[in-house]
């Protein structure tokens, strides 16, 4: 008798793993399983989760420009989301989602990155351009301005064409990057975010090799705020947002 007595709580546990495996075999990855099953490391709020689960495909690139005028329904990031500025502001249903981000982050041990930059106007994105180009020419005085503008366009968006304009992305930054490079690819950041950014909504929008589709170089720290099932499925399919835009006509 006492021999067999570990028989009944092992065939119970066995029952248990079977149901388990029936209702969906536990937190679901990118490749496989109905986004339904997706779960988080941190209780979702019922805002955070409405705003994860909804969906914003605004496009805003070199050749859908945005009005200089244009600007979103802004909120105020917190202060310990971010660094270097005083304050940043994101569109209020991106910037619910990009917390809940963060939490997750926050709560898988990673308490050294930060939002460096969000929402920017017009004319903020026209001082940063033109800071680009004065820098590029000091760097090399022999380029002219178009030189100079040309090699800016590879890695800056002309006012009026970027997608920070719309408060809709994020670029991140570890507290020890003196400045915003590629660096963050060897953050833990970067790995936690490849993995995760998908099920808070969030898409690594400049991807490596994708120059002739975005426009831009690669930024390993720029995240954009699509809605979790177009992230999920433009990750899943190794999309930029312009041919998922495309692939839905
Ligand atoms: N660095 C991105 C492309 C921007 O300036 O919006
Ligand atoms: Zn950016």
């Amino acid at each position: 008798m006492c021999h067999l007595s570990f028989i009944r709580p092992l065939s119970f546990g066995l029952a248990l793993l079977f149901l388990f495996c029936l209702s969906g075999c536990g937190p679901a990855t990118p490749s496989g399983e109905p986004e339904e099953t997706y779960l988080y490391a941190p209780e979702l709020s019922e805002a955070e989760l409405a705003a994860i689960t909804s969906e914003n495909l605004l496009l805003a690139n070199k050749q859908h420009p945005v009005d200089a005028s244009y600007s979103p329904s802004l909120i105020e990031l917190p202060e310990d989301a971010i660094i270097h500025h005083d304050s940043i502001q994101m569109e209020g249903t991106a910037a619910l989602a990009l917390l809940a981000m963060l939490k997750g982050m926050r709560a898988d041990g990673i308490r050294d990155t930060y939002v460096t930059s969000g929402y920017r106007s017009y004319a903020y994105q026209e001082q940063l351009f033109n800071y680009y180009i004065s820098q590029e020419k000091q760097n090399n005085p022999s380029l002219t301005d178009a030189q100079a503008e040309a090699i800016v366009l590879t890695y800056s968006a002309k006012p009026g064409t970027s997608e920070h304009q719309t408060g809709l992305c994020a670029d991140f930054m570890t507290e020890t990057m003196s400045e915003l490079d590629n660096s963050f690819e060897r953050s833990r950041a970067f790995e936690w975010l490849s993995e995760n950014a998908a099920k808070y909504g969030f898409i690594l929008r400049y991807p490596n090799g994708r120059e002739d589709v975005t426009g831009y170089a690669y930024e390993s720290w720029h995240y954009r705020f699509v809605g979790r099932k177009a992230a999920i499925a433009i990750r899943k399919a190794g999309l930029t947002l312009e041919e998922y835009l495309e692939s839905a006509g």
